[in-house]
């Protein structure tokens, strides 16, 4: 899952414009990194994540914090050639905030320190707050006994000069230190999960309460420097933008329509591998309701028939990929040329982990958008939303006026119906699919469930099962329903459907879709599985 920096790895560009308060979170490697990076966000303080080794102190000066937080990490201070922040880090004047490991390296490149393997704690844990601090104001008082969740086999065992214990666990002694001269602050807990239920008040006591910051990061403000952004790298260019149907694209399309007006041109291509209504519903939404310049092609023939006879995954995503850069460079020719390709991409694209694994990471799947297209073409990027998490772009949609039902839709990937399809793909297929998967949403939308799921979806079989409906035999596909909660795609569980419900889709499906007698239900989480299944 973590992709590993190399030398030739270029570093995220800094997108954050001088006004914004910003804190810098340093990357050892844990899994819950994003999450430090969601909860200061969501504190209203712009944040970015650079991997530990590629945080300089010209760089990091050149950041303006306001403060840094250290995250946690899989290694161990105790080893050798184990990661540490620059030092500089600690003598920049600016408050920093260590997390599990971020803490064990605050402590020993300070002076104190670390030992292995003592008293391992992994999961719920309770912190005795000893002494009052500024980290602390106002959520955990003196004497309380409060929940949070450990990860941890090291712990610190002697502290700096200047530090002082704050709060207690059984299995960390120093689990909450303070330096309140240098404004240093250090947890052995994960303040950003969920199971540390005063977490994100902590943080937020963090960023604000001693970093200072106000709360200026507001998607009402992201817009308009968004806008001006835009209009600056963009000048007098034309910009081309590949819709899908999906928030990311829809909000960059609205986003860019405002910044540079006609511009502008959509591009929407109908693969025949949408859902039922899809491109309705897109061109709509653009051309009536926006009134965007957009040119709708249908090139489902084009599709169907390139990938008739196919059953590989790997095989149909690449030639989906190859197809759809076919159509779009000759629509865009249609236009009289672009300068630039827009494209939705988000923050968690742009962010490189640390793996400490080595080595590349394998190609799981081969995610088709317009990769590609930008080199063949000659274009340059534009990608307003990459400083953005999935649900800033969220709020970033309703703030540009488009409809709260619309921005909370699931995501759907480039491919469309062809991954959920295993096997050979037909027009007689599609159909199928198309219906079930409207009876599987129309059923978890009545049930209120629909925004408690990351993403809901009908997949159909190559499997024919035998059934007796009526007096009959019949002989008709298997399809598995798949609904899986996650907060960014990256792992995510089934949904707890209970069995009422799936009883009453599974009868809906085979009554009223013909070519379906059979409804199974997929309990498998990512990992092992994938959400799609191709
Ligand atoms: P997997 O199946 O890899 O999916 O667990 C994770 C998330 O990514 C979506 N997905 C795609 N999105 N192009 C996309 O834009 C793709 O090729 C693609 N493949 C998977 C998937 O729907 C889920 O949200």
């Amino acid at each position: 899952m973590a992709a590993t920096p190399s030398e030739s790895t270029p570093v995220p560009v800094t997108i954050a414009l001088p006004q914004h308060d910003r804190i810098l979170i340093l990357d050892f490697g844990s899994q819950v990194t994003q999450l430090i990076a969601r909860r200061v966000r969501e504190s209203g303080v712009y944040c970015e994540i650079w991997p530990f080794n590629q945080a300089d102190e010209a760089r990091i000066k050149a950041f303006h914090p306001k403060g840094v937080i250290l995250s946690g990490g899989p290694a161990s201070v105790t080893e050798n050639k184990s990661p540490r922040a620059p030092q500089s880090v600690f003598e920049m004047n600016v408050p920093v905030f260590g997390i599990c490991y971020g803490q064990q390296t605050m402590v020993e490149q300070l002076g104190g320190k670390v030992e292995a393997g003592h008293a391992r704690e992994f999961g719920r844990a309770y912190v005795e707050v000893t002494e009052h601090s500024t980290l602390l104001n106002g959520v955990w008082d003196k004497g309380a006994r409060e929940q949070v969740w450990m990860s941890h086999g090291d712990r610190v065992t002697q502290l700096p000069a200047g530090f002082r214990v704050v709060g207690t666990s059984e299995g960390a002694p120093y689990a909450v230190i303070a330096n309140d001269d240098k404004k240093f602050y250090a947890v052995q807990f994960h303040p950003e999960v969920v199971h540390t239920p005063h977490g994100a008040a902590l943080l937020k006591n963090f960023t604000h309460g001693v970093c200072g910051c106000h709360g200026d990061w507001t998607m009402a403000a992201f817009k308009e420097e968004a806008i001006n952004k835009i209009r600056k790298q963009v000048g007098k260019g034309k910009v081309i933008c590949g819709l899908s149907g999906g928030v990311d694209s829809t909000v960059a399309a609205v986003l860019l329509h405002e910044a540079i007006g006609d511009q502008l041109t959509c591009i929407y291509v109908d693969t025949g591998l949408m859902r039922a209504g899809e491109s309705d519903q897109v061109v709509n939404l653009f051309r009536d309701h926006y009134n965007i310049p957009l040119i709708h092609e249908d090139a489902s023939e084009k599709f169907l028939n390139g990938l008739e006879g196919i059953s590989d995954p790997e095989m149909k995503r690449k030639l989906i990929g190859t197809m759809f850069i076919e159509v779009f460079e000759m629509l865009s020719k249609r236009v009289g040329g672009a300068d630039y390709l827009a494209q939705g991409t988000l923050y968690p694209d742009v962010i490189e982990s640390v793996s400490f694994t080595g080595g590349p990471s394998v190609t799981i799947k081969s995610h088709h958008n317009v990769g590609g297209l930008p080199e063949r073409m000659n274009l340059k990027l534009v990608e307003p939303l990459r400083e953005l998490f999935k649900d800033e772009v969220r709020a970033l949609g309703v703030e540009l006026g488009l409809h709260p039902d619309f921005v909370k839709r699931h995501p759907f990937p480039g491919p469309g119906l062809a991954i959920r399809i295993p096997g050979e793909i037909t027009p007689e297929k599609l159909e199928i699919l198309r219906k079930a998967d409207t009876v599987y949403l129309e059923e978890i939308r009545n049930a209120g469930l629909y925004d408690a799921i990351w993403q809901a979806f009908v997949v159909l079989l190559p499997v024919r099962s035998v059934g007796v409906m009526g007096d009959g035999r019949s002989y008709d596909y298997v399809c598995a329903l798949r609904a899986v909660t996650s907060t960014d795609g990256m792992t995510a569980d089934f949904f707890p459907f209970d069995h009422e419900f799936l009883g009453r889709v599974a009868t809906r499906i085979i009554n009223e879709v013909r070519g379906i007698n059979r409804v199974t239900y997929d309990i498998t989480s990512k990992p092992p599985g994938t959400i799609e299944w191709e």
